[in-house]
Order: C-alpha cells, then structure tokens, then sequence
C-alpha cells in the first residue's frame, strides 16, 4: 500500500457506532455480548466450536471429539469421527425443514433480462442430475473435477454435483489463460473439465473452450470435458472427449436424485490455488466439516443473515470469497444469494444498484477496487436507483481505504448502514477478522476486532508480541475450523509457508497493528505477493512468465500503488542483447503474460532495464525497484545502499521510469 494511504489510515479518528435499527433482532447485539462471546470462545474453544458446529451442520454421524490439532507438525483435524455431506445441507437439510419453495440462487445474467431463480427444489433437483452425470462419466469419492467456467448457476450446480458424489473441485476462475488451467489441471491430476463455450463481459463473448482445448493438450489425466453452451459460440469439437451440457442433463433415464456420499469431517472438500512468494500457484485444501461450519458461521454472524433477506456478495465463484460466500455459507443456512454475472460498468456505472433495486437486495458485499472504480464515476449514478432494502454492507479483498469507506457509507448507506470490512484469505476458508454489523462501533479502514474463536495476534520478526500501534506480522495462535489442511501434493510447502516462521502459530503473511482499542489495521502483504484489485499475483509467478520470453534475460516484478487497483504491476525487463527496446517489443510482452497467467497479470508499466538493483551477492533488492515504481527520485529514499554491486543503477532507473511514465 501506498505511504499516503498509510498515512491517511493512521490519522483515522472517526467512530461510527452500530445503527439502532435492526439491532433488536439481530445476533449479536452489543460490544459487552461480542466480548462475552469472545472470552467464552477463548476460554472453553473446543466448547464454542461444537456448539457452532452442532447448530449449524447437520451430521450423519456425529463428531467424538472436537479437535486434534497440533500447529507445529502441522497436523489439523477437526470434529473427529463426524460424518456429513456439504450438499446435504446446503439442500436436502432445507428441502426437509420447509424452505423447499424458497430461492437459494436467484441468477441474474450479464443481460438484464437473462434471470433466473432456483428453488432449493430445484437446484437439488439439477444437481443430483449432475451428481449422477459425473458418475456415470466416472467420477468417483476423491477424484478431481476441475470447473473453468463463467458466472453461471451451472458452476454452483456443478460444485455441489461434486460434493455430493464426494469429488473433490478445483475451480480455475475463468479470468486464467490456458496454460494456468494446464498447470492447475496437472497439478491435481483432474479426472473431468466442466466449462462453456465463452463467457459473456461487458456486451462481448470471449471464448473459453477454446483454452481448455489448448491446455488439454499436455492433460493426459482428464478424459472428458462437459461443455455449457452460454453464448451459442463456435466451438472446435473432440469426439468421444467432449459432452453437451444440456444433452447430458436431458437423458431420458436421468434421475433427480442421488444419495450423498457420506463424507468424514476431514476428508477434501475442494482445492483452490492461490499464489505465494515463490513458486507456482500453491493447491490451497479445505476439507468437509471445518470449512462448511466456519463458512456457516461466519456468514450467519457477519452478515447477520435473515430467512428473508436478499443477499449479494458480487465475487466471483473462482475466487475463495466466492467459494464461501456465494455459494457454501449462504447455502449451508438456507439463504437466498444473489449470483451476477456481469460487471460494475456495464452498460452503465450503475449496474450494482440497479441490481440492488431490482431484487431489493438486503446485504451487499463486494471489494473496495469496485467501490473506487464506481466512485470516479460520480455519485449521481448511485441516486438513480432506490437503494433503501439495503442493511448490511460489506468489503472484502484489500484494506479500505479512508474515502473509499465514506463513499460507501454515505452514498450506498444511506449515512447510515454499517459497513462490515472482512479480512480473511483463501487459506483461512472464511472470514476471520471483521464488525459484526450490529455491536461493533466502526472505524473506517479497520478490519475492527477478530471474530470469535480467532486469536489473531501482532508480533514482532522474533515472535514477540508486539506492542499497541506497533506493526508486525498477523499470526493466529490456534486453530479454527476453516482453516486450509495442506497444499495439494506438497505437505513440505504447506508447514514452510504457514507454519514455520512462528511456531505454534499460522503465518498469514500480512502485515498489521492493533490500536489501543484492539482493532486491527491491515499494512498489506509482507511477502512479494502484489494484491491487485484485491486478487493475489506472485511476483515470481509473473517473473516466470516474462522470462520465459526469448527476447528477456531478466525481469523484475513489484507492485506500485494505484488509485483503483490498489496496488498494479510494475515490472523491469532486462533484454538480451540481441533484442531490441521497441514499443511493439514492450507490447509482445504484455500479451506474453496474459497468455501465460491472464489479463489480471499483465504489468500495468513495463519498464526496459539494462541492469537491476542486485547485492554483491547477487541478491536482486527489490526495496529500491518498488521505491522508484512508486515514484521515489531523491537518494534519501533509498535507504542503505552500501551493498549495491553497482550503485550506479538505481539513477539510470530512475530516468527510464521518468522518460517512460513522464514522471
Ligand atoms: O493481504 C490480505 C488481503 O488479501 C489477502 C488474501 O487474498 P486472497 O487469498 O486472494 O483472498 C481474498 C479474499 C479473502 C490477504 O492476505 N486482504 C483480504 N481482505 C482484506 C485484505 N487486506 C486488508 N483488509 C481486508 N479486509
């Protein structure tokens, strides 16, 4: 994050306190029961967590003992001997207890006219159809099915279809290039691809089979591919490998029904990959019972979900937000949640809320890149359209800046509606510090206080804690039940990443304060992870691809801040010398990575470089490279560079940065 948004972050003094309205029926009611709750939770942990777990999932066979846990090995069980199955309760358990009329998905297509609504009823009905399709294509209790697919209500049919059979997904979202789905497919070995033809944006088709046709291509594990047609796209066809959707789903032996698998508590429920430091993307795990009670859990006390609410949170599904809370925690209580497929800016800058007014939506959780991008756009776009069915709002993805949190407040809230601002990550499975919307008095650009049941802790490199106001590494000091259980196919990386560093304790690899009042500050990523528009990019990852470049010797990544994004990519390109410095040389390389990773990865500014900052050692300090991405011209900036194998770069940098951004 920039200075000045850290700056602007710590000067924060205003309080907003819980609205009146609505707090008589809400969960949690006040700061003394929220504190109640969280001593009760530290006190007697394993006794909150089952009480939680027993509340909020219904259990074939019930758990004998609620943790097994020891963070140093890493070894992390959860409800031991439980047994459940995820699409069970997201369906079956609400079919039985009345809801069978009432919408769990309402889908509103990129095309204001494309709606649909699914009943619980018939979303069961479609996915037991699906459950039975996989079965019939083979799928079996613990293969994986990886889903590279749009916004549709056929992804979340497809992801219970897993559960259900008791396969575990992996969801590449659409936004990734070929050779990211090849990388992810080949990691986790997936049996079968579930994508469409081309996914619908901004007006435009844009072809998706077609990637699943270039990365199959070094897959040898996947033996069918089931295709959704969303656009009536031209699509290349594989005999015998690839399966029509709705061809599939007609079959006149085709049953709506199909028994769950039971599942024990631990076993896999889904894999996500997410990027870190080092390395390719690394297969994030979550299994049954932890994550879908966290996931329960978590939505039903941030949200404050009521049985009649409309609730949207506009991620999507391909990321862990929308993993928990589009399709699992809002299933798993019996709610209705909105799923979108298009996008913030089209046709207009005022789509969300047209959206909002069209479903009277209650709850509304989306990311603080959005709400910048829509604040440019003026506020009048936000009077167009009645917002007054709103309650809750909620920001999730990247620390919220000052302005941006009074944009939201005052123009989406009325003044009025607290805004919940979540920080949580793929590996924590769910949401784990945050406002409850009714007890907690808010600051605006703090995450507030840990949820109960997360000892969210600040401690110094030494593993000290730290003091109030004083910025350190957020760990959490003991186990929840959403938290990730390995990374796929490497149990090596999985205790290196999380759980060495401190010992005892998960490593989140964000930096943060807790103030005086004990609400915590989020810095920003302490690793070479860049958060752009609140998605995780590793450097390395993106170094990788440009270097793979045949006109590229070396290349450096770091992210600047950016009014919108948040942060975007800066990245410095040593040539070969047999290559040029051409504009059309700096465009190839852009369109390089976005084939290679995606359009999410490509550098905002790609700079030419003849040397890089290194040590004697050779070490490359990217201190200095995200100092001049960020704007630094003075020496005093710099800090130490006595270490510099040639001092003499870091100007040289500095007047191609000038000469390429004019600044
Ligand atoms: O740096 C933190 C930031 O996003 C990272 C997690 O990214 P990802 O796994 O992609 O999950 C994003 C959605 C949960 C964190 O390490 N982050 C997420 N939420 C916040 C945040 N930073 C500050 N405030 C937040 N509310």
């Amino acid at each position: 994050m920039s200075q000045a948004r850290i700056e602007s972050m710590m000067d924060e003094k205003r309080l907003f306190e819980p609205p009146m309205e609505g707090r008589n029926s809400a969960r949690v009611t006040s700061m003394e029961e929220y504190e109640a709750l969280y001593r009760r939770s530290m006190d007697d942990n394993e006794g909150f967590w089952a009480e939680r777990a027993n509340e909020l999932v219904e259990w074939f066979t019930p758990f004998t003992k609620v943790l097994d846990a020891d963070m140093e090995t890493p070894s992390i069980k959860w409800f031991v001997g439980g047994q459940l199955n995820v699409a069970y309760n997201c369906l079956d358990k609400h079919i039985a207890n009345g809801r069978r009329n009432k919408a769990a998905i309402i889908w509103q297509g990129e095309p204001d006219e494309d709606v649909k609504v699914y009943t619980y009823q018939m979303l069961y009905d479609e996915v037991c159809k699906f459950a039975n399709v996989l079965k019939a294509q083979g799928v079996h209790k613990g293969d994986r099915v990886a889903l590279y697919m749009p916004m549709i209500p056929e992804l979340a049919i497809a992801m219970l279809a897993c559960v259900r059979i008791g396969a575990v997904h992996s969801i590449v979202f659409a936004g990734f290039s070929a050779v990211s789905l090849q990388n992810r497919i080949q990691d986790c070995e997936a049996k079968v691809v579930v994508t469409s033809d081309a996914v619908i944006r901004a007006g435009r088709s844009i072809p998706l089979k077609k990637n699943v046709d270039e990365a199959l291509r070094l897959c040898p594990s996947v033996h069918k591919v089931v295709v959704v047609n969303r656009a009536n796209a031209a699509v290349e066809w594989q005999e015998g490998r690839d399966l029509w959707w709705h061809e599939l789903m007609k079959a006149p032996d085709l049953k709506a029904s199909c028994p769950c698998e039971p599942m024990d508590s631990e076993d896999p429920l889904f894999i996500l990959y997410t990027s870190g430091s080092t390395g390719k993307p690394k297969g994030v795990v979550h299994t049954t019972g932890g994550y879908l009670t966290y996931a329960a859990h978590t939505t039903q006390w941030v949200f404050d979900v009521k049985d009649s609410d409309v609730y949207w949170c506009t991620a999507d599904v391909g990321w862990i937000t929308g993993h928990s809370y589009i399709v699992y925690g809002p299933l798993a209580l019996g709610a209705t949640s909105l799923m979108f497929e298009g996008v913030p800016s089209y046709p207009g800058p005022d789509r969300f809320w047209q959206v909002v007014e069209k479903f009277r939506v209650n709850i509304f959780y989306t990311a603080p890149t959005v709400i910048r991008a829509l604040m440019r756009e003026g506020a009048e776009w936000t009077q167009k359209h009645d917002l007054s069915s709103l309650r809750v709002l909620g920001s999730v993805g990247e620390p919220i800046n000052p302005e941006a949190w009074m944009w939201y407040h005052e123009n989406i809230g009325g003044g009025k509606l607290p805004i919940v601002d979540t920080w949580w990550q793929t590996e924590t499975g769910g949401i784990m510090i945050s406002a409850l919307p009714y007890a907690t008095p808010l600051k605006p650009g703090s995450a507030t206080r840990p949820l109960p049941g997360v000892d969210a802790r600040i401690v110094r490199p030494d593993g000290t804690d730290a003091e109030p106001n004083e910025g350190g590494h957020l760990v959490i000091r003991r186990p929840w039940p959403g938290m990730l259980r390995g990374v796929f196919g490497d149990p090596a990386r999985y205790k290196s990443t999380y759980f060495e560093r401190f010992p005892g304790c998960y490593e989140a690899g964000d930096g943060a304060r807790v103030d005086s009042d004990g609400y915590f500050w989020i810095m920003g990523r302490l690793d070479d992870v860049i958060n752009v528009s609140g998605h995780r990019m590793g450097t390395a990852e993106i170094e990788s691809a440009l270097v793979s470049h045949p006109a590229v010797a070396e290349a450096a990544v770091v992210g600047m801040p950016h009014a919108i994004k948040g942060e975007a990519i800066y990245a410095y390109v040593t040539l070969n010398a047999d290559a040029d410095e051409t504009e059309e040389l700096r465009a190839e390389l852009r369109t390089w990575v976005r084939k290679e990773i995606g359009p999410i990865a490509s550098p905002e500014v790609l700079q030419f470089a003849d040397g890089l900052p290194k040590t004697r050692s050779g070490k490359i300090m990217r201190r200095i490279l995200r100092k001049i991405a960020g704007g630094s011209t003075s020496t005093s900036d710099f800090g130490d560079t006595s270490t510099l194998a040639d001092p003499g770069v870091i100007s040289d940098l500095i007047e191609g940065k000038m000469d390429l951004t004019g600044r």
